[in-house]
């Protein structure tokens, strides 16, 4: 364990969705920024992920930073899906977000991959909705809840990602790790 480090485990005490787990650590993480990250969203890069996020939020002055990734559109129903303005740009501002669309209906391709910074705000707009899809209580139900107030904004990280999620993702990252270890893989 890295030094100065805490870990503080919380139980999730119902399968109520990703929103609710978020919502479930309030009391550890009170009224401060924070970070969510994903672990079956497994990412590599020169600079970590989040570190990239928490560069975009401070460039930003504060607000809300979700890693996105451009994804192939029949796979929209696995994602939170974000429609941005000015989608040239590195972390262009989120004109709205959808959890898991048809791919028919998607407003985009440009998915939302496990890497939050989150400001507390988006505790209250948890504890507001109602639930949505699958019948969970969504994480990006409340963050479409904080885009009217302007500062929420994609960030399109430099990295690798690989749903391990998926035994395909899985077995990707394993070959990719071990090929990076200098393993031949044949
Ligand atoms: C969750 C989020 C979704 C996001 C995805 C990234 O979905 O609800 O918005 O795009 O993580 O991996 P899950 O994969 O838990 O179904």
């Amino acid at each position: 364990m890295p030094p100065g480090i805490n870990f503080i485990f919380i139980r999730q005490p119902e399968p109520l969705g990703l929103g609710h787990a978020v919502l479930c650590a309030q009391p550890v993480v009170g009224e401060e920024p924070f970070a969510v990250l994903l672990a079956d969203d497994l990412i590599d890069a020169k600079q970590p992920a989040i570190a990239q996020l928490i560069k975009a939020r401070e460039e930003n002055n504060g607000g809300n930073v979700l890693a996105v990734q451009t994804v192939p559109r029949e796979l929209t129903k696995q994602y939170g899906i974000v429609e941005v303005n000015g989608e040239h740009e590195k972390c262009p501002t989120i004109r709205s977000i959808v959890e898991k669309p048809d791919p028919q209906v998607a407003p985009s391709t440009m998915a939302v991959i496990g890497r939050y910074v989150l400001e507390p705000e988006i505790f209250d707009s948890l504890r507001k909705i109602d639930r949505g899809a699958g019948g969970e209580i969504q994480l990006t139900d409340a963050i479409a809840r904080e885009i009217p107030k302007g500062k929420t904004v994609a960030c399109k990280y430099d990295g690798e990602r690989f749903d391990c999620g998926s035994k395909q993702g899985f077995l990707n990252a394993t070959v990719h790790y071990a090929r990076k270890e200098g393993y031949r893989i044949i």
